[in-house]
């Protein structure tokens, strides 16, 4: 039986191969003039396996040009893993005369041997040469992956940031010249435990109204529903050798509440003014079933980090890269009173647009209010609620009745915590299967797939009571 395509539910504006299977983004990297993506890819079909390395490179962040295979494997699978950028050819590898990229990324023999290897390239990532003399780094572990690099400028090093995934454990290594690799410490078991570490990069961050910076240790885990949602992240300091948590150890900070972001790494950012990162919108829980040919995966927006002194501590901050919001609205409207639902003029075009939608809100006496995506249907009605709950005082995404339930468990509420002090104002990125909520400016984000299979409408709404809007923005995205 032939499948059908899906690509009503193809996002316009995240990163998706064209066919066939992604998770993690690997290689992140921007260098002269363009962002490239490398990413874990079964060049071969729509399900997980043949781990290869696909490419796709961008201009804005927004709009990807999927460039051919990277990597491709070998005996051993090319998992996760990073490029940098070797300025100074202190490798000595490929042409000294051209630029030269390093990958560092997980070779895995299958359920034997995981190990870092290396691969370079002289033409921007489009080929790469497979270092003769790999590994890099072996210490004889089965589950041994996913190296993240960063040059450290104090201590004159390459360091990268490796997870023992069944210990709960991160490692870091120290390099002169990305080949030669020495151990500098080791952090965990510490935060969530639940299940195991995998992708974990070492960020230095910006603490927004002050001069200070500090060192910001993230890290993906995730599994069947034992655990809803899937990166952590630790504050604190490293100091060229060693990460120490600023927090209790059992603390546990999480990145994003939604069930679809996971190993989401920085980009090695040449012109280092900022950090960013993106992420693998999908779930191990149910990546599988995802219902859509001749593709499964795609990636999240770009988002830029920094951290915020809030009352509950410093706190993650992610605001899209680039920021939509700092563009002219397609639509505006000020100091509404509004009790039910109700779609403004400005809304009605917006079906199976690409869009963002702002809300400021003074939430007034209304019991949960928010926006709705849905059909008009009275009976079986299809729907997507994204918004805030003033009794629990949770952000929420509900999927419960958006459409397609690809697998048991999908249909639920993804909530997060209110972050008291700071004010209510939701921005949320609608890009067809593919929804974004980050609230309160960045401090709290949930991400989630929903496979809607009728035409929606986009509805403001309050329930049991009045809402005061102060602002509803909205962009269409092209
Ligand atoms: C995370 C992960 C990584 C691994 C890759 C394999 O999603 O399990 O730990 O390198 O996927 O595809």
């Amino acid at each position: 039986l032939a499948q059908q395509s899906t690509e009503q539910w193809r996002p316009a504006i995240h990163f998706s191969p064209k066919k066939n299977w992604t998770n993690d983004p690997n290689g992140l990297i921007y260098i002269n003039g363009n962002y490239h993506l490398f990413f874990q890819h079964n060049p071969q079909g729509n399900e997980w396996g043949n781990m290869s390395w696909g490419h796709a490179k961008s201009k804005d962040l927004l709009h990807w040009e999927e460039l051919p295979l990277a990597i491709p494997h070998g005996k051993e699978y090319i998992f996760s893993g990073c490029v940098v950028y070797d300025k100074d050819h202190v490798s000595v590898l490929g042409d000294p005369s051209k630029p030269l990229l390093i990958a560092i990324y997980t070779a895995d023999y299958p359920n034997t041997l995981q190990e870092q290897h290396l691969a370079f390239s002289n033409d921007e990532g489009l080929t790469w040469t497979k270092y003769a003399q790999n590994p890099v780094l072996s210490i004889n572990l089965k589950d041994f992956r996913d190296p993240n690099i960063i040059y450290h400028g104090p201590s004159k090093q390459f360091v990268m940031t490796v997870v023992k995934p069944w210990e709960y454990t991160a490692q870091f290594y120290g390099s002169k010249d990305l080949i030669h690799w020495s151990l500098l410490s080791e952090f965990g078991p510490q935060g969530d435990v639940d299940m195991i570490w995998e992708c974990p990069s070492l960020l230095e961050l910006p603490v927004e109204n002050s001069k200070e910076k500090k060192w910001v240790l993230a890290l993906s885990s995730q599994g069947p529903y034992k655990k809803a949602v899937g990166m952590q992240y630790f504050v604190g300091n490293f100091d060229g050798k060693t990460f120490t948590n600023d927090a209790p150890k059992e603390q546990v900070n999480y990145v994003d509440y939604g069930r679809d972001f996971y190993a989401a790494i920085p980009f090695y950012n040449t012109a280092n003014t900022e950090t960013f990162w993106l992420g693998w919108m999908l779930s191990w829980s149910y990546a599988k079933e995802q219902p859509t040919f001749p593709w499964k995966g795609q990636m999240s927006l770009a988002r830029t980090l920094s951290l915020v002194r809030t009352s509950q501590g410093l706190k993650l901050k992610q605001v899209l890269k680039p920021d939509l919001t700092k563009m002219k609205p397609s639509f505006e409207a000020k100091n509404l009173v509004l009790k039910g639902s109700k779609t403004l003029s400005g809304m009605k075009f917006l079906q199976s647009k690409t869009y963002v939608i702002e809300l400021k809100v003074d939430a007034a006496n209304a019991k949960q209010w928010g926006i709705e995506l849905g059909d008009e249907a009275k009976q079986n009605p299809e729907l997507t609620r994204i918004g805030f709950d003033e009794k629990s005082q949770d952000w929420f995404i509900d999927r419960r009745l958006s459409g397609e339930i690809p697998a048991p468990g999908f249909d639920v509420i993804q909530s997060a915590p209110f972050v008291a002090g700071e004010d209510k104002v939701m921005q949320l990125v609608v890009d067809r299967s593919t929804i974004e909520l980050l609230a309160q400016d960045g401090l709290v984000a949930i991400s989630s797939l929903r496979f809607p299979k009728k035409k929606e409408t986009v509805r403001l709404v309050s329930l049991g009571g009045e809402l005061r809007i102060k602002e509803l923005r909205i962009w269409e995205v092209k």
